[in-house]
């Protein structure tokens, strides 16, 4: 979870707390004006009041009764559902937030969730919600964080979350969304988008136009085709690219070595092939890197393995042949290192001759080599690409530690 999401559910804690405690100070010391000042004495309330009561009717299973106080009209009371002062309004209340995380209730999102307009944050991790995303959901139009990962959602990609102008952190995974990714999403301001283990298919779009994003996770998607060069625009925000076991092949394009702030890269249980790009020598805040379980060949670069940073690095099932300098010993560094079933002739539990010839005899040229099989490979634009360019070497405290993992 984002770190701002900490914070920000803790001010809406507090604010809801403070509300609570009002609002029963209120109802010790004037029984007369409770009904005046109730909390539904705003029209917004009274919004999410319906909201909610909708919501309420399609929730057929909720077995911990997280929804068995959602009676009346004081909506700020119930459970998981947090108030704050509005933002264009600072003296009315609003729902700001809901946080049913955890909660394995089951059911539908409701079309009245788009009268939540004032909603920040909504929260439905590990639930068992089903369908499909209700249209109306683009009202909210301040929402910034949606955790929709772990239940049943299903259908196309939810392209109403496209239309969201605020979003900031889209969680869907686990859920069981299909086909495309549509390429928009990679043109909004978001800073953390995970969309693994669902049933997204086709390639990573081509024209990723991203500039925020600094999470990235694809994992257990069924993508094909290879990693394009347009990786590169997410340089100056991604720390995290995770695109564990996604059917990528082809080759690893050089401009994965320009995302400069990338502290973990993992592409392993793919199909990814040839020789390591060099620029990956100029990631210097690398801290995890795992290629294992693919085809890669050809070197493990000294470059690599003296960048200043690595904690793990898994280059396990493939098909490496010679470990250069400091590679040959990382692990007495302190780094996690496992470079088992590869073709390092020095090495303790390598494959067998056999198999690695049949691998080592035709070298693959990532030049050459069209991605993915298909028009628009990536070779012409590594022509347009002169030489990788060595990277920037930033200072580590510039970046925030990742907090996904
Ligand atoms: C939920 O409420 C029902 C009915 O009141 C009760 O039987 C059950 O034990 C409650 N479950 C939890 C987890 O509190
Ligand atoms: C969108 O929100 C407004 C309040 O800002 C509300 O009046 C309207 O009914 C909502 N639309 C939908 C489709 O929920
Ligand atoms: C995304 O942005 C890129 C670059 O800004 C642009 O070329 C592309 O057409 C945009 N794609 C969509 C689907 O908006
Ligand atoms: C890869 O993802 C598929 C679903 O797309 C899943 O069935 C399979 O178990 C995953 N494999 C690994 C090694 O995680
Ligand atoms: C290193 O990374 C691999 C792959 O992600 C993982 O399986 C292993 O547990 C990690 N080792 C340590 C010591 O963190
Ligand atoms: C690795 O380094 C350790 C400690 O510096 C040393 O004892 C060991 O012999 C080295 N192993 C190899 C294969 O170079």
């Amino acid at each position: 979870m984002a770190p701002f999401s900490f914070s920000f559910l803790f001010l809406l804690l507090l604010q809801s707390s403070f509300l609570f405690n009002c609002l029963t100070a209120k109802h010790h010391d004037d029984h007369h004006h409770q009904r005046v000042r109730s909390p539904n004495s705003n029209p917004r309330l009274h919004q999410a009041f319906l909201a909610l009561q909708a919501w309420k009717k399609v929730i057929y299973s909720d077995p911990k009764n997280h929804t068995t106080n959602w009676v009346g009209p004081s909506v700020c009371n119930y459970f998981g559902v947090y108030c704050a002062p509005s933002l264009d309004d600072p003296k009315i209340q609003v729902v700001a937030g809901i946080d049913l995380n955890h909660g394995d209730i089951a059911g539908f999102l409701p079309n009245e969730l788009g009268l939540l307009a004032d909603l920040a944050l909504l929260h439905l991790n590990s639930n068992r919600f089903c369908g499909i995303l209700p249209q109306s959901l683009a009202n909210l139009s301040l929402l910034f964080e949606l955790d929709l990962s772990n239940n049943r959602f299903v259908g196309p990609f939810p392209s109403v979350v496209l239309h969201l102008p605020k979003l900031k952190y889209l969680d869907l995974r686990f859920n069981e969304f299909e086909g495309p990714i549509p390429s928009e999403l990679f043109n909004k301001s978001l800073d953390a988008i995970f969309i693994n283990s669902n049933r997204f298919t086709n390639i990573i779009p081509r024209n990723i136009g991203g500039k925020s994003a600094s999470v990235i996770v694809f994992a257990n998607n069924n993508l094909k085709g290879c990693l394009p060069p347009t990786i590169a625009s997410f340089a100056n925000s991604l720390e995290e690219l995770l695109l564990i076991n996604t059917s990528l092949s082809g080759c690893l394009p050089p401009e994965i070595g320009f995302l400069y702030k990338l502290k973990v890269l993992d592409v392993s249980f793919n199909k990814l092939m040839g020789p390591l790009p060099y620029s990956l020598t100029g990631l210097a805040q690398l801290e995890q890197l795992n290629l294992a379980h693919n085809m890669f060949s050809g070197n493990l670069y000294e470059g690599i393995c003296s960048l200043p940073n690595l904690e793990n690095v898994t280059v396990s099932y493939n098909y490496f042949c010679e470990e250069v300098g400091i590679c040959q010993n990382l692990t007495a560094k302190g780094i996690a290192f496992d470079d088992r079933r590869n073709c390092l002739p020095e090495k303790p539990f390598q494959r067998s001759k056999k198999e690695c010839s049949a691998v080592v005899e035709r070298p693959v040229d990532c030049f050459e080599h069209p991605c993915g099989g298909g028009g628009g490979g990536y070779g012409s634009s590594i022509a347009a690409v002169p030489a990788p360019a060595p990277m920037p070497i930033f200072s580590s405290s510039s970046v925030v530690a990742p907090s996904h993992l």
